[in-house]
């Protein structure tokens, strides 16, 4: 059994008369891939905003590597290694996706003015970080390096953004429907790759999806949410075979 390295307790938030998050706890073990499933409006991303420090909860507590990390903004958050990516990747379009992986790597040297006349550290520094972006090229398995962002399909847009991740040093990684908006294949394709991550680096990923179908074959722990509360957690098979679930998230008919 691995130990969580990340957990909430208890956590609350409502906006004005609306209850989007009540008593929330949930555990996400190391080096795991954990996802959260539920209806439209259960509380998912806003779960995800409490974690990465864009909302404060109004209760509970949110724990990373064994740190309160509850209510530190969003930049405190990812500089400890909990890295968030956004629904729709927001790449430099214009900049060739190398480009794109260098501005994303903490520490990057052309960011430091007062650094610049350190030309031998600048240099070792700007090396490594080549080293890295071409090591998580490589891993994403990225051909197009030297073409603009604005040409990648979806799915390498996706990655992309996972790659970009990856170059802050973050140790676990947070994604808001990555599967939203592509093709079946590709669909696959990127949730091959978050697995490859997750085996080959040890990086940690907790996943919002909504396409089960494709989703549930590559996820070690999953969190079904209804109403902001966690009705059910287990293995993929145990929630999906639990009543509550099969009655607040799968349930319907066409009459
Ligand atoms: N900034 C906000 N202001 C007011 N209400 C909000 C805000 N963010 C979320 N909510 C409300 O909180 C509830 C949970 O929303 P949330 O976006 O977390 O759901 P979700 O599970 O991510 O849904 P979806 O699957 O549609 O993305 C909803 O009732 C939503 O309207
Ligand atoms: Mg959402």
């Amino acid at each position: 059994m691995s130990q969580p390295v990340l957990n909430t307790v208890n956590i609350r938030k409502t906006f004005g008369g609306v209850v989007a998050l009540d008593s929330v706890d949930i555990n996400v073990d190391k080096g795991s891939m954990t996802m959260l499933i539920g209806p439209n409006g259960s509380g998912k991303t806003t779960l995800i905003n409490v974690i990465s420090g864009f909302y404060k909860p109004d209760r509970g507590q949110v724990t990373f590597e064994g740190r309160d990390i509850t209510g530190q903004p969003p930049n405190k958050v990812s500089a400890y290694g909990l890295v968030r990516t956004f629904q729709i990747p927001s790449p430099f379009v214009k900049l060739s996706v190398l480009e794109n992986l260098l501005i994303a790597s903490k520490g990057n040297p052309g960011e430091s003015f007062l650094k610049a006349p350190l030309k031998m550290t600048w240099h070792k520094k700007e090396s490594e970080i080549y080293d890295r972006a071409f090591r998580v090229l490589d891993l994403l398995n990225l051909k197009l390096w030297d073409q603009p962002a604005g040409v990648l399909s979806g799915g390498q847009l996706k990655l992309l953004e996972i790659g970009r991740a990856l170059m802050t040093g973050a140790k676990m990684i947070m994604m808001d429907e990555p599967a939203a908006g592509l093709n079946p294949v590709l669909a696959h394709k990127v949730f091959a790759h978050i697995c490859d991550i997750k085996q080959r680096l040890g990086i940690t990923f907790l996943i919002i999806e909504h396409r089960l179908d494709i989703a549930l074959q590559y996820v070690d722990y999953v969190y079904a949410m209804a109403l902001g509360t966690v009705i059910s957690h287990g293995t993929g098979e145990e929630v999906m075979n639990d009543p509550k679930v099969i009655e607040g998230y799968l349930g319907g008919t066409c009459a």
